[in-house]
């Protein structure tokens, strides 16, 4: 079984490095992988988003199932252009179709699906340019803050939160006057929740469903969850307070009604699906849905995973995914991310890395990393996320901490309080 995986970065390293574990899987591809990846198998010259590209390569190396790993192919419709080609329509994808992947790349789209399948989440209203005058009314029957959010994908830019009525008010005219180009043609607004997050995964088949590990992740720069957003800046699972109660409410009032909509819609999903949630007050409302396993999520709740990996995976491509079975590893796995100075603004690459062969007892997932002859040198704002497994999150952390300070590249910086408020 020859597998590709489609993506670069840390979520796709930690995909190879568990299907690399399987008995049944003979090749690994990564399109385009990072230094890491070709480590565990081929890395392959392709731009996820070029299908032709995509397709010249599975068919140039007998590819029998495609794993997805970033969000851009899915909403694209890269599962729709297998379906619809004779030379690939039998190569299985792991990741939704256009349709599905709406809950991702529609926001007005995935808060309809939520208020229409009765989903506990925040209230909202959405608007676009024949109703814009009618935003400042929604917005006042909202107490502050104010959550603004751009309908499609804005490479993770497209949420505001605002304290000021008027600012609220500019933004949403900003965004749907193109601040955000085609992604901000229509905006959501909606009532702000105050609670701690966390992100639950799933894989399906369409018919039924394994839950995954859950996962904590870190988004902002600074320590105490300050400054900009990033794309993580660590993670943790399992995460303390997603209890059994708390995990059964999860199952009962988001992923079951989740699974009835979706398949009361005519939409047969296969792939991942994240829940960004939060809690509130002990009950679980979604603030997003996102079509693909998180980054760094995937860092910590892959290596929880004792079972075959591989088996799930099979277990979509095939339909039969409720005869599979997950094994969950009960320990802590922390991830710390590594990353370049000047993250989430402007950073410089190419920084030569040093150490990669003194870290013990961590799996170092790499990011924004590229061989350059044989040495390993930096390639983006996200180097490497430092995964360790411990008895305790402390424990984890721990040791992903000393392993960190192992690791060395002209202006590296990590985060030294993840899990802190937990
Ligand atoms: P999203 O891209 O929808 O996940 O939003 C990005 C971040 O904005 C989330 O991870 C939350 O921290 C925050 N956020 C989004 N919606 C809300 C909301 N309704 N209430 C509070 N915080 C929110
Ligand atoms: N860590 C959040 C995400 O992958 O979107």
């Amino acid at each position: 079984m020859n597998i590709l995986i489609l993506g670069s970065g840390g979520r796709e390293h930690a995909l190879a490095w568990k299907l690399a574990q399987s008995k049944k899987i003979d090749r690994i591809f990564i399109g385009p992988g990072n230094a890491g990846t070709s480590e565990l198998g081929t890395n392959l010259k392709l731009n996820p988003e070029n299908f032709p590209e995509v397709k010249d390569a599975v068919l140039g190396n007998r590819i029998d199932i495609v794993v997805v790993g970033p969000e851009a192919p899915l909403t694209m419709g890269i599962h729709d252009f297998f379906t619809n080609d004779l030379t690939l329509r039998d190569i299985p994808i792991i990741g939704p179709d256009k349709s599905a992947a709406r809950l991702e790349g529609s926001k007005d789209f995935a808060k309809s699906f939520l208020i229409r399948n009765n989903i506990p989440t925040a209230a909202y209203k959405s608007f676009d340019k024949s109703t814009m005058n009618e935003a400042s009314a929604f917005l006042s029957t909202l107490d502050p803050p104010y959550v603004i959010k751009a309908d499609g994908l804005a490479a993770g830019k497209g949420v505001v939160i605002v304290d000021d009525i008027h600012d609220a008010e500019n933004e949403v005219k900003a965004m749907l006057n193109g601040k955000f180009g085609h992604a901000g043609e229509k905006v959501v607004i909606e009532q702000f929740l105050k609670g701690i997050e966390l992100s639950v995964f799933i894989i399906t088949d369409g018919f039924t469903y394994k839950l995954l590990p859950e996962a904590k992740d870190y988004k902002k720069i600074g320590a105490g969850d300050t400054g900009l957003n990033t794309g993580g800046m660590g993670a943790v699972s399992p995460v303390p307070f997603a209890d059994k109660i708390f995990m059964d409410k999860v199952k009962q009032r988001i992923i079951d009604p989740t699974m009835k909509g979706l398949s009361d819609e005519g939409i047969v999903y296969k792939g991942f699906i994240f829940f960004g949630l939060i809690n509130v007050g002990g009950n679980p409302y979604v603030i997003e849905y996102n079509a693909r396993l998180g980054d760094p999520e995937s860092e910590v709740i892959i290596p929880r995973i004792k079972s075959d990996f591989f088996d799930l995976i099979e277990g979509v491509a095939m339909g039969d995914l409720q005869r599979r079975i997950i094994e969950i590893d009960e320990r802590f796995v922390a991830t710390v991310m590594m990353v370049s100075g000047g993250y989430p603004g402007t950073y410089e690459k190419g920084k030569t890395i040093q150490g990669l062969d003194l870290a013990t007892g961590s799996v170092i997932f790499h990011s924004g990393t590229k061989k350059e002859g044989d040495k390993v040198v930096t390639s983006g704002g996200r180097v490497f996320a430092v995964s360790s497994w411990g008895s305790s999150m402390k424990g984890a952390l721990g040791t992903s901490y000393r392993n960190a300070g192992l690791l060395d590249f002209e202006g590296k910086y990590y985060r030294s309080d993840i899990g802190f408020d937990l």
